[in-house]
């Protein structure tokens, strides 16, 4: 034992978490693309934020882990896509809109290594602290899945697992909410998205895009998967999503008493109900399963998973396949006005 403070700062991490893959994405793209929701459209109704392997397009069959060449993620075997809505400021005073950066988890076990914006991704086993692999075996998604947990048009609590966290700074993340932050974040605005960790076991894709799926989470957090009904038997990796809005930099244009000036790509008034995220499945041959299989998968070491350099990962782009511009003052949010909110 090296000395008790680095022994006592081992047992701590060990008992918290050792039952899944952590790794941080740098950010691919603000498109509006959506291969899993709309499927096809060019451009599909909002922009998204989106991370993962460079095989992304609008349309996305096949074994995406085969097609893709690079991968904005620091496991690089993982070619998945990833993505959520775009947040945008509103200016209280003039109307224009502004796109929100997302930056880094911090703090992030292990760092973020030199992500750029992107989010953090976890595959959970159980829990936070255990695997349970001898209840529940994992089966890694097969080739061609996807999912979407959320609906941009809820108008109230879809159910658990998908959150926002008024960053407060210095390592406080904040209280954990279903709604949008109504006061000025110091620190930024996290929202976490946790996907069902049951599944069908026979549909890459429903008409939903939801119902392969069965949600078991029942709770803000990393708890436990219960057992999977018989209607989806199949136990998944429990996928979450966590991703940093830095929105400090709008505070100041924040008036006081106004109401909350963030809004996503797809709705005007931000109650924040709608937050939703979309996966698409894309790892390569079996790394995921393998991954899964060992107990004990302590983070970003779940056995012979490869990492790249962050400074790698960030070198891996797509073009722009809508062309429109994202960033930047804006009159009107992309998508708004041309076509219909969905
Ligand atoms: C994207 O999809 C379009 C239409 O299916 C296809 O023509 C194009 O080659 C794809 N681009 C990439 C980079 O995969
Ligand atoms: C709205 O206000 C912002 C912040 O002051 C400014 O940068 C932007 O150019 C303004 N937009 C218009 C259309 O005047």
């Amino acid at each position: 034992m090296k000395s008790v403070s680095a022994g006592g700062l081992a047992l701590g991490l060990t008992a918290l978490v050792q039952a899944g893959l952590r790794f941080p994405c740098s950010t691919l793209t603000f498109q509006r693309l959506d291969p899993a929701g709309q499927p096809d459209a060019l451009p599909s109704s909002h922009v998204h934020h989106i991370v993962g392997g460079n095989a992304f397009n609008a349309t996305m069959t096949g074994d995406v882990g085969e097609r893709a060449t690079c991968t904005t993620c620091q496991m690089s075997e993982d070619f998945s896509n990833y993505w959520t809505a775009t947040l945008y400021f509103k200016d209280p005073n003039n109307g224009s809109y502004h796109r929100v950066t997302p930056v880094p988890v911090q703090p992030l076990l292990g760092g973020s290594q030199g992500a750029v914006g992107g989010l953090t991704v976890y595959y959970s086993q159980f829990d936070l602290s255990r695997d349970n692999l001898a209840q529940q075996p994992i089966k890694a998604f097969p080739p061609g899945f996807r999912m979407i947990v959320g609906d941009p048009g809820a108008t109230s609590k879809e159910h658990a697992g998908l959150s926002y966290q008024c960053m407060q700074g210095g390592g406080n993340r904040g209280r954990i909410t279903n709604e949008m932050p109504q006061q000025p974040c110091p620190g930024g605005i996290f929202t976490t998205h946790h996907f069902p960790p049951c599944w069908d076991g026979k549909n890459l894709d429903s008409v939903d895009h939801k119902s392969h799926m069965f949600n078991t989470v029942t709770s803000e957090g990393f708890t436990n998967a219960p057992a999977c009904p018989a209607s989806h038997p199949v136990r998944v990796p429990q996928v979450a999503f966590e991703t940093v809005w830095d929105t400090t930099k709008f505070n100041h244009l924040w008036t006081s008493g106004a109401p909350n000036p963030f809004v996503w790509s797809f709705e005007g008034a931000a109650s924040g109900y709608g937050t939703h995220a979309d996966y698409l499945f894309g790892w390569k041959g079996d790394s995921l399963q393998r991954a899964m299989d060992k107990s004990e998968c302590f983070y970003d070491g779940c056995g012979s998973i490869t990492k790249q350099a962050m400074s790698v990962a960030n070198q891996c782009t797509v073009e722009n396949f809508v062309g429109e511009e994202t960033d930047g003052w804006l009159t009107e949010i992309p998508g708004w006005g041309s076509m219909p909110m969905s």
